[in-house]
Order: structure tokens, then C-alpha cells, then sequence
């Protein structure tokens, strides 16, 4: 299965922007003899107010002095003006930018370009009336909701830098989140219908305010989308009907402070539908948006307007073989950077129609997904392969029930995915006529790095294949000697590309002891990987404490510290363990305190304690007892065997370093199998 070569199908190859390798690899090689040209050509069909003075200039090395990256120097612009005006004014006013389903499937609305300048201009400006100004940080913690697109670029338009909060994390972490950022505003909903799930946004939003507050970081205005009453669902199911939808029972519920809790609506009233936008420098921060850090604490990841702009824009066109007419669907959450690039920024750059997508690939059935995109005819679908390995279960029986004849483009992101969740995809979703595109990228990279291009690459299920233009990979080894041909290692590139992450907010220490530490001249990515004997790059994971669940990168770090703090808890570790479905999940060995009895209602309590903390997408799979922990004489833990005793795998190695070996058996005899 691995070594087979899937090639485009020819009809599609010439209707490609890039139909050969060979144009691929001219296109590619002259990105890399000449970034400045090749990215100033696709630069001349934005909008720059005034232009650069110079295009790139950068230190990889830190050796040499301080990590910086600079594209466009001296170019002022906006990047909302790039995406709606612009446009607006090329004659694409009337053109749907989005289509809108709700989690309940009639729910559902449309939005133009037109339209959408106009409600982010009206937005912009309420903004601006509660003291928003450029440079200031905006919360946004949202669904999926035309709302939270207006709001981004409403930031945009005004020179604020927004800081979205995936709406699944905890109070506490997205308190955390607030207070690093010290965000001024923040955007919410009242609520939102998951699926079959009422989740109350607004309370959340509250006890993260609260905590801000206590630690000494006010959010002064809280606007609020009132959301719920547009459900249909959730009225029915409170015994009301659709006609007195207005009255929804949660509206009135909903926690509320005078004077810094506004809704949306009542600000939007009055406000004008015109908002001159700001014109900021092209290094200017666009966004920042948190990541998960090996230490715990969450990475402030701060992008730049015109880089990323141009990277967003590119690839979207490139990877997506975007063409005008397309419909375009990507499934994840703006919570995400694939929200940011690929829902948001990059298709609308494009002048693109895209669904945005509220709801889940299960609710009301399990073939929802497969519904909307016939229902769109969407062309270009873009998922994540845990979505795919949980779809798969149920079979192709929700599929086989729609047609899916508009497709053309499949995409994967996120984690690597497997050569079974690739075939499904390529068959039964895709009718062996797609191409798939497996798009290797993070959200310090702002867009992909590693991908095939639809219709030219020849695909290999699971590997990512080859670099997007101007990226140049390289694979090294421990000691940072670069690795020529087939071979694993450290996966690293060498010089920066328009859409990198340019610093971590508030700590370009962090920032350069992170990424470019350990290889000088690099941008270490964490990732390992392997490259084959035809060039081609396959992921092999993770090579620090962070694992990947569902797609959701997280640090074990951050649970062992949750898990600790439990009064019941002397120690835990935690491991990655392969899942059927999630892809990797949380594999927990907890030691409780002398006299403390380990039981279901302790290890129900941690669970629950790592939801709050963090949220519930970080659930540990399993708890083991462990009465102690296997550790070094100095007294590490040695989170290699535990590995082994999460895959039972008594294929331990080297343990002459281990203080105690008496452990590792108890260890195994009190194994937890994943159901
Ligand atoms: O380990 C890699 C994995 O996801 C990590 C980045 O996570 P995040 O910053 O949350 O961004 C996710 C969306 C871009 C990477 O370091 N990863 C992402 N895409 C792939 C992948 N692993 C293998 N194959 C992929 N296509």
C-alpha cells in the first residue's frame, strides 16, 4: 500500500495551474533563485498604498545575532482593504463570499463581498467606538458564524490585531490567553448549539473575565453576538415554536454586566457602513493566535500583514487549484490556524466562495458533510484526518447516499494520515478522480510548507511530499549535519518563506530559543521526518513532549501540571499513545499521595479537572495507577518506558540508568487497554 504511486488523472492535469512536475520544479527553482521577483510578481495584484523599500531582509543564524524577518519593508497597506474593497472594485460585489450552514441544517444564510464590507465597516467602526485602536489586542472566542469572519476583519481594517480562542477552551485557559495578550475587547455569543449540545459561550466568557480581573488585566468591553434565538433546534426542543422564535428562553439567561457587556446588534444599529481603512506597515502584526509550547505555557504566535498575506493568498490558489467558480469548503474551526488561513484569509484574497460551517460531521446524522457539499456543490473540500478516520467507522453507507460528483480537490491537515484514512478518502469520498492534497504546515508557519499540488505531484498515501515555493526542507541529524538523499531526522528549513511567524508576543526569546536554538540558521519545526528514495517527505511525528489529539496539538506538560495539582496527586506523567481515531491520545500515570486510595472517583475528578483547565478536547484516554514512577537515579522520569508500558511493548531497552526496576512490572500489571 505504501510503495503505490497514485498519478493525476491527465484530464485533470491539464486543466491545472501547474500540470507537470516539470513546471512545478521551474516554478519552484526560480522562487528560490529569486524570492524577491517571484513573490513581487504575485505581490502586484494587491493593493499597496505605498510600496517597499525593501523587499526581504532576514537573520536565520543566531549565532550571528537576533532572529528577525522582514518582507516588504517600508510598504504600507491593509489586508482587509486587499480582501473586500479591492474586490468590491474589481466587479466581485455581488459574488457570494460565503455561504453560511448552521449546526442545524435549516439553518443556513448567504453573504456577498459586497455585503461583508459592509457589515465589517459597521463593525469596525463600533469597534473603534469603544476605543479600539491599531495595535490593540481583540478577543474572539466564537463559532462558527459569519460573525466572527466580520469580526476578524473588522480588526484587520482598523490596525488591531485579534486573538482568537478555539470557543473549546476553558475559562482558565482562555484567561490565560487574555491576560498574556492583555486583550481590550472581547467578541463572544451568547451561546452555541454543538451538534445536540447547548454550550453557554457567555458564562464561559465571564469566569474568564473574572480571573483576568483578579490577576490584574481588565477586559473593559465584552460585545456579544446574540446567537441562540436563530436556532430553530433549540427552540423546538425548549417546547417553543419557530414563529415565537424571538423569545428563546436562553436569551434572557445569559450573565450580564452593565456597562462593559454590550450586543452586537444594538451597536451595529447606528453605525456607519463606511470605515476608511488604516493603512499599517507590512511588518505590522495582523493576528496572534496560541499555540501549545513544550514548557505549558501557550505560545503567543504573532503574524505579520504583507507576508502573510502574500503566503495565505498563494497557496490558497496553488494547493486548492483555485479557479473562479469554484465553491470551497474547509471544515476547521477559525479557532485554529487552518481557520485563519484557509477559511478566512486566503479564499477571500482569492476572491473565493466558500461554506462556513457551523456544526459537526455527525449531527443530525452521519453523513451531514456528505449532505453540504452536495447541497453547495462544493468543488475544493478540505478536512482533517481524524474526521475522516471517524466517518469511516460508520462505513460507506452515509456516503454512497450523495453524490459528491463537484468534487475535484481533497485536502487533509493536521496530523499525518494514514494510508487507510488516505485510500477511504481517494475511493469512496473522492471516486479515484480527486487529487489529494496532504498539506504539512503549523501555525508558526502560516500556511503550508509540504504539499502536493493538485493535479501535477504524483501522490503517495501519507506522505506530504514535496515543498510549497520559496520553502527549502532539510532533514538533519542530532548533531545538525544535514542529511542528502533518503534518510530521517529532524525536520528543519533553511530560510524563511513570506508567511512565517515573525516573533512570540511579548518574548522573542522564547521565540528564538524555541525555533532556532538547537540548529543554528534553521527554523526547526519539532516534527521528525523521513524522505524516501524519490524525494519524497513523509512526517514520522513529533520529536518533543507535544503530541497531537484529534488534530489538536498539545504539550503533556501542561496536563502532568493539571494533573499535580490535584491535592490527591504526589506525581504524574504523561505519554502520547497511538489512537484508532484521535490519531495520538493522553496516556496518564498518576501516583496519589500516601494513604490516598486510587479510584474511579479520583481518577473521574482529574479528568474533569483537566477539562476545566484546559478543555475538553484534552481529556485523558486513560489514568493508570502507577505507585511509582520509573526514574533515573538524578530522579527524571523516564517517559520512554512508560511508552512502552502504554503499548505493552516489554521491548524496554536500556534500564540500567533506572533507579528502581521493580516498577516496571507493577507498571504492566496495571496496564489499561484503549477501548
Ligand atoms: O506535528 C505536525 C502536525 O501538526 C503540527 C502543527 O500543529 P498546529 O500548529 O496546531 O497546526 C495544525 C494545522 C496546520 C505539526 O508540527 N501536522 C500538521 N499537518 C500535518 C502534520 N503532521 C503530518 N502531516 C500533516 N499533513
Amino acid at each position: 500500500m505504501d510503495k503505490k504511486v497514485y498519478v493525476p488523472d491527465p484530464s485533470v492535469s491539464r486543466k491545472s495551474h501547474i500540470s507537470s512536475m516539470k513546471q512545478y520544479e521551474d516554478m519552484y527553482k526560480h522562487s528560490i533563485d529569486n524570492p524577491e521577483e517571484f513573490w513581487g510578481e504575485i505581490a502586484k495584484q494587491f493593493h499597496w498604498e505605498t510600496e517597499p523599500s525593501k523587499f526581504l531582509s532576514y537573520n536565520f543564524d543566531i549565532t550571528k545575532g537576533p532572529i528577525s524577518i522582514k518582507w516588504m519593508e517600508g510598504a504600507t497597506t491593509n489586508i482587509c482593504y486587499n480582501l473586500l474593497d479591492r474586490n468590491v472594485k474589481n466587479g466581485h460585489g455581488d459574488k457570494i463570499a460565503f455561504y453560511w450552514e448552521g449546526n442545524d441544517p435549516e439553518d443556513y444564510s448567504r453573504l456577498t463581498y459586497k455585503k461583508l464590507l459592509e457589515e465589517v465597516c459597521r463593525f469596525a467602526n463600533v469597534l473603534k467606538s469603544k476605543g479600539v485602536s491599531k495595535g490593540d489586542r481583540v478577543a474572539i472566542y466564537m463559532p462558527m458564524i459569519l460573525e466572527v469572519v466580520i469580526a476578524m476583519l473588522a480588526c484587520s481594517r482598523i490596525g488591531a490585531v485579534h486573538t482568537i480562542v478555539f470557543a473549546g477552551f476553558s475559562a482558565d485557559s482562555f484567561a490565560e490567553r487574555m491576560l498574556d495578550a492583555k486583550c481590550k475587547v472581547l467578541i463572544t455569543t451568547d451561546g452555541v448549539w454543538r451538534g445536540p449540545k447547548l454550550i453557554c459561550l457567555k458564562e464561559i466568557c465571564d469566569a474568564a473575565m473574572e480571573r483576568c480581573k483578579n490577576l490584574g488585566h481588565e477586559v473593559k468591553n465584552c460585545i456579544i453576538v446574540e446567537h441562540l434565538p436563530r436556532l430553530s433546534v433549540s427552540q423546538n426542543r425548549n417546547g417553543t415554536t419557530k414563529e415565537n422564535g424571538d423569545t428563546s428562553p436562553e436569551k434572557n439567561k445569559i450573565p450580564w454586566t452593565e456597562g462593559r457587556d454590550f450586543w452586537w446588534h444594538e451597536e451595529m444599529e447606528d453605525a456607519s457602513t463606511s470605515c476608511y481603512p488604516v493603512w499599517v506597515g507590512a511588518e505590522d502584526p495582523l493576528f496572534m493566535l496560541y499555540t501549545s509550547g513544550s514548557t505549558g505555557k501557550p505560545k503567543g504566535v504573532l503574524h505579520t500583514v504583507a507576508g502573510y498575506l502574500l503566503y495565505a493568498a498563494t497557496t490558497f490558489k496553488y494547493v486548492f487549484d483555485y479557479r473562479p467558480g469554484d465553491v470551497y469548503w474547509c471544515t476547521a474551526d477559525v479557532g485554529w490556524i487552518t481557520g485563519h488561513t484557509y477559511v478566512v484569509y486566503g479564499p477571500l484574497a482569492n476572491g473565493a466562495t466558500s461554506v462556513l460551517f457551523e456544526g459537526t460531521p455527525f449531527y443530525p446524522g452521519n453523513s451531514r458533510y456528505w449532505e453540504v457539499v452536495d447541497k453547495y456543490r462544493v468543488n475544493k473540500f478540505y478536512t482533517a484526518p481524524t474526521a475522516l478516520r471517524a466517518l469511516m467507522k460508520f462505513g460507506d453507507g452515509p456516503v454512497k447516499k450523495h453524490s459528491l460528483s463537484t468534487l475535484q480537490v481533497l485536502g487533509s491537515v493536521g496530523e499525518p494520515i494514514n494510508p487507510e484514512a488516505w485510500l477511504w478518502y481517494y475511493v469512496v469520498i473522492g471516486h479515484e478522480k480527486c487529487s489529494i492534497v496532504d498539506t504539512y504546515w503549523q501555525t508558526e508557519t502560516g500556511g503550508h510548507l509540504l504539499t502536493p499540488l493538485p493535479g501535477c505531484t504524483p501522490m503517495k498515501p501519507g506522505s506530504a511530499t514535496f515543498p510549497f515555493f520559496g520553502v527549502v526542507p532539510v532533514l538533519l541529524d542530532e548533531n545538525g549535519k544535514e542529511i542528502r538523499g533518503p534518510g530521517e531526522g529532524y525536520l528543519a528549513f533553511k530560510r524563511p518563506w513570506p508567511g512565517i511567524m515573525r516573533t512570540l508576543f511579548g518574548n522573542h526569546e522564547r521565540f528564538e530559543t524555541t525555533y532556532f536554538k538547537k540548529f543554528p540558521g534553521c527554523y526547526c519545526t519539532g516534527d521528525g521526518a523521513r524522505r524516501d528514495e524519490d524525494g519524497y517527505f513523509w512526517i514520522t511525528g513529533r520529536v518533543d513532549d507535544m503530541l497531537n489529539v484529534s488534530g489538536h496539538l498539545l504539550s503533556t506538560a501542561e496536563v502532568e501540571a493539571t494533573l499535580s495539582a490535584h491535592p490527591n496527586v504526589a506525581e504524574a506523567a504523561v505519554v502520547s499513545h497511538g489512537h484508532p481515531i484521535k490519531g495520538e491520545c493522553l496516556y496518564c500515570f498518576v501516583t496519589p499521595n500516601e494513604g490516598v486510595k486510587f479510584s474511579k472517583e479520583l481518577t473521574d475528578e482529574l479528568k474533569k479537572k483537566v477539562r476545566e483547565k484546559i478543555g475538553p478536547f484534552a481529556t485523558p484516554e486513560v489514568i493508570q495507577h502507577a505507585p511509582g514512577l520509573p526514574k533515573t537515579r538524578s530522579g527524571k522520569i523516564m517517559r520512554r518506558i512508560l511508552r512502552k508500558v502504554a503499548q505493552n511493548d516489554r521491548n524496554i531497552g536500556d534500564i540500567s540508568t533506572l533507579a528502581d526496576e521493580g516498577i516496571i512490572e507493577v507498571l504492566f500489571q496495571n496496564r489499561i487497554e484503549i477501548k
